[in-house]
């Protein structure tokens, strides 16, 4: 349990899987909750919260509205989280413009709508802004051409922004989970044996929770966190906790066979290294 001191919150993409498990633990936790969503009111499944309201993320203009609505319903905010986005796979030769397109503009776009938005709310008195990537954008996965591309857009973001605001104390954070078992990976988990590949892939044996990575999106936003941001704190390692490190058959340089499929090693489990 949260057990920071608990403030305003706006969360995107608050009807999601990790967006909902995000407002529920922070609700739980004391803190005022409001958010947006493509579906807004209608897709709400958390009680307690102050106020949702609807957004398409692709298009600046709502976005700054919704975040500037939710700041008013709370009569101010301390913190941000970014919960918009995709799990798009498709090997990079089948991946049409128009899906490229999509991808980058509801993970990329997006996050860089919601920050110019929230800057003006957040420079009186600083706070937190917290995105999601993926680890595949860390590591390079087979299939992940579009979405690795889009998410390295919102590291580079994340990144700026850090070092931009930290003298307003906005703090930026970015998480880059593996796995996580929401709607958006629904059907990369749908079989056994799918689930089960996936399980391999992470070093813990199974994938993660939108709970637990709730849990490090609501410390990253607190105040228990008022020393960490992106790349500039000792402990950015906590953010990248998912990683999914292969955890078998593994030759430094030699290809890993997964399924049916042979992904590069780029993991050298002798070392620890990162890069084999
Ligand atoms: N799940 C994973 O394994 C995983 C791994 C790495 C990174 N991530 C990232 O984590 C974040 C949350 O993912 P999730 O698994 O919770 O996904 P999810 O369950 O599919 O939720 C996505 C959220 O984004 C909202 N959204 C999508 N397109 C939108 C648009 N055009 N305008 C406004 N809202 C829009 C959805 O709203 P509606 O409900 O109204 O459609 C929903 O609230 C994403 O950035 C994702 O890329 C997830």
């Amino acid at each position: 349990m949260f057990t920071g001191t608990p403030g305003k919150i706006i969360i995107g993409g608050i009807t999601g899987g990790i967006g909902s498990a995000l407002a529920e633990l922070a609700v739980a936790s004391g803190w005022e909750v409001a958010g947006y969503s493509r579906s807004g009111p209608s897709g709400t499944k958390v009680g307690g919260v102050v106020h949702v309201t609807t957004a398409d993320a692709k298009v600046s203009s709502e976005v700054e509205q919704a975040i500037n609505e939710c700041a008013e319903a709370l009569q101010g905010v301390d913190a941000y989280v970014h919960a918009v986005g995709s799990v798009f796979l498709k090997p990079g030769h089948q991946t049409k413009d128009e899906e490229w397109r999509e991808v980058m503009a509801v993970n990329a776009d997006s996050a860089f709508f919601a920050a110019r938005a929230m800057v003006p709310l957040l420079r009186a008195k600083g706070g937190s802004l917290v995105y999601f990537s993926t680890v595949a954008k860390q590591i390079g996965l087979a299939n992940h051409e579009a979405v690795a591309a889009a998410k390295g857009a919102v590291e580079g973001l994340v990144l700026s922004m850090a070092a931009t605001y930290a003298s307003l104390n906005i703090r930026c954070n970015a998480i880059a989970p593996g796995l996580v078992e929401t709607r958006a990976t629904r059907s990369l988990l749908a079989s056994d044996m799918a689930r089960k590949v996936s399980e391999k892939m992470h070093p813990l044996g199974r994938v993660g929770t939108a709970a637990e990575v709730a849990n490090v999106a609501l410390w990253l936003s607190s105040d228990q966190a008022a020393w960490s941001q992106d790349k500039h704190s000792p402990w950015t390692a906590v953010c990248r906790q998912f990683s999914p490190a292969p955890r078998f058959d593994c030759k430094v340089g030699s290809p890993v066979i997964r399924s049916k499929t042979c992904t590069p090693c780029i993991y050298n489990p002798a070392t620890s290294a990162g890069e084999g």
